[in-house]
């Protein structure tokens, strides 16, 4: 079986990933079992930089081919805020609550419905050519949290034809529909054809 680094340390990240190659000839290793990690700065200006910038700079420190992946929530009425800042909205080391709570008062004043979609850049780097792929789903912000599954902004966050959250919607119906299962699933079958397994 093959190993491919995942560079991430977010526990709802990790579970969603590895369903999607839970049934693959590919094992995923996260963060968490490796040691001496270095620090990752995102300082990229779009999702794709951002998530090339993580799988590049792990794919050096280990020698493994590794995957990284960007994401975040793009508010129409915020002209596409949080954006690539959505983990740090609130601040650098701000917590999930702090965040949605600072998006909820962003968009005191705006009239309903929050138009916003989540955003998933996915990149793959083992020495050769980068492989990229990339999903959205559109939905929009409610105004009061609902639900305890995901991550982040799933409590607030209605998809498109929906009357569940992403936090009330269980793994497998998020990993139907969500930007990271798209993106991931794309870079998936790229990476099956690149390497051939
Ligand atoms: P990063 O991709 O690790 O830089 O952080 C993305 C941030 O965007 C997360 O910390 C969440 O706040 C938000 N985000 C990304 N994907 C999701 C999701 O599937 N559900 C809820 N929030 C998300």
């Amino acid at each position: 079986m093959r190993e491919i680094i995942f560079a991430t340390k977010n526990p709802g990240k990790i579970r969603e990933v590895n369903d999607i190659f839970k049934n693959s000839p590919i094992r995923l290793v996260s963060l968490f079992e490796l040691s001496n990690v270095p620090e990752i700065i995102e300082d990229g200006l779009t999702f794709e930089e951002n998530a090339k910038i993580k799988a590049e700079l792990i794919f050096k420190t280990y020698g493994i081919p590794t995957m990284g992946d960007d994401s975040g929530l793009v508010v129409e009425q915020l002209d596409g805020r949080p954006g690539v800042f959505s983990a740090r909205y609130a601040g650098e080391s701000a917590t999930d609550e702090e965040n949605n709570e600072r998006l909820l008062y962003e968009l005191d004043g705006f009239s309903e419905p929050h138009h916003a979609k989540f955003v998933c850049s996915s990149a793959y780097f083992d020495g050769g050519k980068f492989l990229t792929a990339y999903g959205e789903v559109k939905g929009r912000i409610i105004k009061m949290p609902r639900g305890k599954n995901g991550f982040g902004y799933d409590p607030l966050f209605l998809p498109e034809g929906y009357t569940l959250t992403s936090g009330e919607l269980s793994l497998e119906e998020k990993n139907k529909i969500s930007h990271r299962a798209i993106a991931f699933k794309k870079l998936y079958s790229l990476i099956l054809k690149a390497i051939i397994i």
